[in-house]
């Protein structure tokens, strides 16, 4: 009777705090905590807005349970669908060789790695904090590498990528202020900001990844409807020209979008 109790007490200061799935977290949490005083410290850090993911130190994504912790970006469910565009086309090679540039926790290279088990993946980042935590996620058999964007790739690997698979920080510098507090407090705003129209970073990986693709591959990336659009559009089309040609896959509420360019083969 008293653990019902209290379980109730959890839900309720979670449900009270504005968490959705209280219940659900009410179950993570107690499960995570070592004992009751544990549970009470991350029952509060939660109610004070910390990503319960950030507490548990752990995500679940495409089927799997990935490490995350404070100060790395927490990969969202909404990028299963550049996961499922990017195993498909690793899935289509022979040994492919594929690459996640701002890895943060490394969650596409890591589905990669468990659905193509003969891929031979990379991953990079700028912060250290995020390539410890993707070196954990994809064993020692992948390529972790400090750089910015696709910089810190070994120069062997250029003309002979399959598949470049991205979530660049793509939120415009003005929208920091309608993201949930738990992003705009908890995560690196470097890992979420990408400039006036949030395409900073999309525009360097379109530039550079012609130089590493082999014939045929593919660079997929992840950003917002609006963007794809602004990306692919006749103004811009001198920067994907190179490519064969657009397709664009969205989620059901049409609001991510994966941008999918390739190589002629
Ligand atoms: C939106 S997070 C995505 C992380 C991961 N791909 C995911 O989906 O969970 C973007 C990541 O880009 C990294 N980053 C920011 N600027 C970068 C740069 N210039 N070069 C490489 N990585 C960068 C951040 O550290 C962060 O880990």
């Amino acid at each position: 009777m008293r653990q019902e109790l209290s379980e109730d007490g959890v839900v309720a200061q979670l449900r009270a705090a504005g968490c959705v799935f209280a219940e659900e977290e009410a179950t993570i949490l107690r499960e995570a905590a070592a004992d009751d005083a544990d549970l009470n410290r991350l029952v509060a850090r939660r109610v004070a807005g910390e990503p319960i993911e950030h507490l548990v130190g752990w995500v679940e994504f495409a089927g799997r349970r990935l490490a995350v912790g404070p100060g790395v970006f927490v990969p969202r469910r909404r990028s299963e669908l550049l996961a499922a565009v990017a195993v498909g086309v690793a899935a289509s090679r022979q040994c492919p060789v594929m690459v996640e540039p701002y890895c943060g926790a490394a969650p596409l290279a890591a589905t990669i790695s468990t659905w193509v088990p003969t891929a031979r993946v990379y991953a990079t980042d700028i912060d250290d904090v995020a390539l410890r935590c993707a070196r954990r996620n994809l064993g020692a058999d992948a390529g972790v590498l400090r750089g910015s964007g696709l910089a810190g790739l070994p120069a062997a690997l250029r003309g002979r990528v399959d598949v470049i698979a991205a979530v660049p920080p793509y939120v415009p510098d003005a929208a920091l202020a309608l993201l949930p507090h738990e992003a705009a407090d908890h995560e690196p705003r470097r890992a979420l900001l990408a400039g006036a129209d949030g395409l900073d970073h999309i525009r360097t990986l379109i530039a550079q990844a012609p130089g590493w693709l082999a014939a045929g591959g593919v660079l997929a990336i992840e950003m917002n409807e609006e963007q794809a659009r602004l990306v692919t559009d006749p103004a811009e089309r001198c920067r994907t020209a190179v490519f064969a040609r657009p397709v664009t896959f969205a989620t059901d509420d049409s609001r991510t979008v994966v941008l999918a360019l390739t190589m002629p083969g």
